[in-house]
């Protein structure tokens, strides 16, 4: 008897009392980590990396996505490409690089040699081979089964027969066009990667991605240095919504009440700064009109596309995923994403906003750490009965950026993948 079924859903859901709690063993169960891995990490389209990454042929880089490592790599065509990064020899990975430029790939066990694009090579000692031995596809590295792109955002799917990237996207895609389309010559991803780990459940982040209701308690410490530095945050009312991209993803937007660089000014950035952001700011009306103009300067969005991509188009943008290592631990990796081309000034505010706020030594993440590592601890006591309320804006017809909404998205969807999976329901 698994998981479930002892436990038979991991939501309590009650419309007519506008009750929404979900079980504090989701969070511990190995059974549950398992299923998650089966129903949604083997079946859902994964973020693997940006295009910029891989700026000219031969650049690579390597990374564990969905539980498996994947080479990501340009060819020599100049195509991209996700490769499972495992030899087709005895299995040895076989590029043990971060990242870097490469003519080929040696696997380092018996030293079989491939392609960028993964084709078997060479081996030592061929003549002992059979003569179509190279040629047969079960010798080369095997490509990931799926493996599309949006905006240069690359996905890839262990599962052949899932739906397309832009089906699967749907409505998110207006909310990437409008985060991509600040930048005129396009974006990248800025150097650098952001890599650290929590004890704490994934599931845990991917609501903590999404919960306007925690910012001003947990990071008072933030609003206060902002205060104190920046003569104060704007003075726009938190204003916007929630609103259900469905298939489990969601999405946050609201007025900016700080400094945007792509197109907010706030006085501390000076008469310099000004001028260059009414050029941005100008430069986007006459892209996209006044009103989607506004809509790209002056608001924030917290996207979360599920199970575990957010990216937070906040002052800088982070592009974010984390992954399940166990029930009570996650590693979580950063990117900063910025327009190509933007000012040395501006991408420094940029990159000062990446580290301080969302940055692991900055003044929020710690603080969002603390509070999701204690959860876990708590849960580890939880009886049978323990249950967790999200139920926050359940009365409202439209619920707001501070409701509890998203999570009850993000956990309508998981319940739908893995209870359902198994002949159960949420009750
Ligand atoms: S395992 Fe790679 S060459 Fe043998
Ligand atoms: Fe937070």
């Amino acid at each position: 008897m698994n998981a479930f079924q002892r436990m038979n859903t991991a939501l309590m859901i009650d419309e007519s009392k506008k009750i929404f709690k979900v079980s504090r063993r989701a969070f511990v169960d190995p059974d549950i980590l398992e299923a998650e891995r089966a129903q949604i990490f083997d079946k859902c389209w994964l973020y693997l990396g940006h295009s910029s990454e891989l700026a000219k042929p031969g650049d690579f880089v390597t990374r564990s996505v969905g539980g498996r490592n994947i080479l990501f790599a340009r060819d020599g065509k100049g195509d991209l490409k996700a490769m499972l990064n495992t030899c087709p020899h005895r299995g040895a990975q076989v590029c043990r690089e971060k990242h870097g430029s490469a003519k080929s790939f040696q696997c380092f066990y018996h030293g079989w040699v491939f392609g960028l694009d993964g084709t078997l090579r060479s081996q030592p000692g061929e003549t002992s081979y059979a003569e179509d031995f190279k040629a047969r596809s079960t010798s080369s590295m095997q490509q990931v089964a799926r493996f599309e792109s949006y905006r240069d955002l690359n996905f890839i799917c262990f599962d052949k027969g899932v739906e397309s990237l832009s089906d699967y996207l749907g409505p998110v895609k207006e909310y990437l066009d409008v985060i991509c389309d600040q930048a005129e010559m396009g974006m990248t991803i800025v150097g650098g990667t952001q890599e650290y780990s929590m004890r704490a459940n994934w599931k845990l982040l991917t609501e903590n991605s999404i919960d306007g209701y925690h910012a001003l308690t947990t990071h008072a410490t933030y609003l206060d240095y902002l205060k104190a530095t920046t003569g104060g945050l704007a003075q726009v009312a938190f204003e916007g919504s929630a609103r259900d991209l469905g298939k489990g993803h969601a999405v946050l937007e609201y007025k900016a009440p700080w400094g945007r660089p792509v197109a907010q000014w706030i006085p501390s950035w000076g008469e310099e700064g000004k001028r260059e952001l009414s050029r941005l700011y100008d430069g986007l009306v006459a892209r996209f009109g006044k009103q989607l103009a506004d809509r790209i300067a002056t608001f924030n969005r917290n996207l979360f596309i599920f199970p575990n991509l957010v990216i937070n188009d906040i002052m800088a943008i982070t592009v974010r995923t984390f992954y399940p290592e166990a029930p009570d631990l996650m590693k979580v990796t950063s990117w900063a994403l910025a327009p190509k081309g933007e000012s040395p000034e501006f991408r420094k505010r940029r990159l000062d906003n990446f580290l301080e706020f969302l940055g692991p030594g900055g003044f929020a993440t710690p603080d969002d750490i603390e509070a999701l590592e204690s959860c876990q601890r708590a849960y580890r006591q939880a009886g049978d009965e323990a249950w967790n309320d999200i139920s926050k804006g359940m009365p409202k017809a439209q619920p707001l950026a501070d409701d509890e909404e998203q999570m009850r998205i993000f956990w309508r969807e998981w319940d739908r993948r893995i209870a359902e999976a198994q002949g159960l329901s949420a009750c």
